[in-house]
């Protein structure tokens, strides 16, 4: 793709400003920013043209679109140190973008913020054998550092579907989770150290990757899950883990939530080697059976299914079948579904991994993000079905998810009244059963008016004062999070 681009030369800005579009020849402020910027950026690092910048400011779900006039995409730590500062001197607003896989709508500009994508900052991808640590550029693709970590038998914690494009920094940024928390956390758990540029211009001090260090308050932790608003990750180290030597999956049939939820407390404590224990609906194997021209090989009834995945150095599938005699019912037993080898374990993974696509061919989905104390979840399952009921076939309602974290993702397809009828009253419901309105998508721009309903008004008053004292006037991430 050909990328028309501002170049540095005065000249050049000039045609650059011709260009642009009215907003941006009108608005001193950007052309001041594109002027300090031109200087110090490479070419191609400055991009004008609507065009090449409209898929920045769609989001992947496509239900949120925002609107630039300017997309900068710095190649290293110093270009990123020099569009905040440049942003802060000429009072422009910077919107962070990694990999735009954001399903809270918190990558997109909402207001015509610059866009400051870290796309190209992604030269870095080194993995130290001797410590389990990776170090990497915050662009770098979680599909590119399995590549680099799997050339030593490791990989990271954390794996989401979407780790063709998901970027490590806004992995980090967004505290992500995925299909492996309840065995080694969310991305919280494998930052070990990161370097940054805060919203007031400053930097963090290098990356040093110390396994251990008390000296005092760290600061890491709290940059992992703020969304952009306190820094811009330019730089990571991140545990990583061995890859264990055999893995085996079987998928379980279940009638109704809670008998899935004591199966899966019974499985945990019989072993540690379980790496995901995954909940798929009904209605989602419907839609990707549907959606990708398949049948589901397990028949009529069943409410749900749980994808468990065994990983261990020892024989996975002698240990998977021995979990499932000492825990299933003899029809159970009957039509679960084994994958012990590459093709059979990937034949079975399809279902939970094709979810997500097949809902987005569907519509536009609102997607809900919801955690609940795991006890709580046939409550919260039960309450769902009687609001759906409420609507009278005017809401389609597809569930999966993390049954061992206790995340479910409930998404919504209908009229977008209906939509918003059916978010408030399940943001409510999940607010008294204690449980909390993002398990690990994030607040970003769609949550924001719900945040309310679990946080208090002093702990939103502290965020907004961190967020003052880091990134003072919101020069970063300006309408993300609160
Ligand atoms: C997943 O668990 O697959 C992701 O969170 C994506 C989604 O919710 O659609
Ligand atoms: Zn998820």
């Amino acid at each position: 793709m050909h990328f028309r681009i501002v170049c540095a030369m005065f000249a050049s800005l000039r045609t650059a400003r011709a260009r642009c579009n009215l907003d941006l020849v009108t608005n001193p402020s950007l052309i001041k920013f594109i002027e300090t910027i031109s200087a110090k950026l490479d070419e191609g690092a400055i991009v004008d043209d609507p065009e090449l910048i409209s898929p920045f400011t769609t989001d992947w779900t496509q239900r949120v679109k925002g609107n630039s006039d300017l997309l900068v995409r710095p190649k290293d730590h110093q270009g990123v140190v020099d569009v905040v500062k440049a942003a802060i001197q000429c009072r422009v607003k910077l919107q962070i973008q990694g990999g735009n896989t954001s399903l809270s709508g918190g990558s997109v500009p909402q207001a015509g913020e610059v866009l400051l994508s870290l796309s190209r900052l992604n030269s870095r991808c080194e993995v130290d054998p001797d410590t389990l640590m990776a170090k990497v550029d915050a662009g770098v693709t979680l599909e590119r550092l399995q590549r680099e970590a799997m050339k030593y038998h490791l990989m990271p914690g954390v794996d989401l579907a979407s780790r063709g494009s998901a970027t490590i920094g806004g992995m980090a940024a967004t505290n992500a989770g995925g299909l492996h928390v309840l065995r080694y956390g969310s991305m919280r758990s494998s930052v070990v150290s990161l370097r940054c540029v805060w919203g007031d211009g400053t930097e963090s001090p290098r990356n040093i990757p110390l396994a251990k260090d008390n000296s005092g308050i760290s600061f890491s932790p709290l940059v992992v899950g703020s969304e952009g608003t306190l820094a811009v990750i330019t730089e990571l180290s991140l545990r990583l883990v061995p890859v264990s030597a055999s893995r085996a999956v079987a998928v379980v049939p279940f009638m109704w939530i809670p008998e899935a939820v004591s199966f899966a407390g019974k499985v945990r404590r019989m072993t540690d080697s379980i790496s995901a224990i995954e909940m798929i609906s009904k209605r989602a194997i419907r839609v990707v059976e549907e959606s990708k021209g398949v049948i589901f090989p397990i028949k009529d009834p069943f409410e749900i299914v749980l994808l468990l995945e065994i990983a261990s150095n020892g024989n996975a599938s002698n240990e998977l079948t021995e979990i499932l005699d000492g825990s299933l019912d003899e029809s159970q037993s009957q039509s679960t579904l084994l994958g012990m080898d590459g093709g059979t374990l990937a034949g079975l993974w399809f279902w939970r991994e094709s979810i997500t696509e097949a809902i987005q061919r569907r519509g536009e989905p609102l997607k809900l993000d919801l955690s609940v104390p795991i006890a709580a979840l046939g409550e919260l399952w039960q309450s769902i079905d009687t609001i759906q009921k409420g609507l009278a076939g005017r809401l389609e309602v597809v569930r999966f998810g993390h049954l061992g974290d206790g995340n479910i993702h409930v998404n919504l397809l209908g009229a977008e009244d209906i939509l918003k009828r059916a978010e408030v009253e399940i943001y409510q419901l999940v607010a008294g059963l204690d449980g909390s309105i993002t398990a690990e998508h994030g607040i970003g721009t769609l949550k924001k008016e719900f945040l309310q309903l679990v946080r208090t008004e002093r702990e939103l008053a502290r965020m907004r004062e961190l967020i003052e004292i880091f990134n003072p006037g919101r020069t970063l991430n300006p309408n993300v999070l609160l």
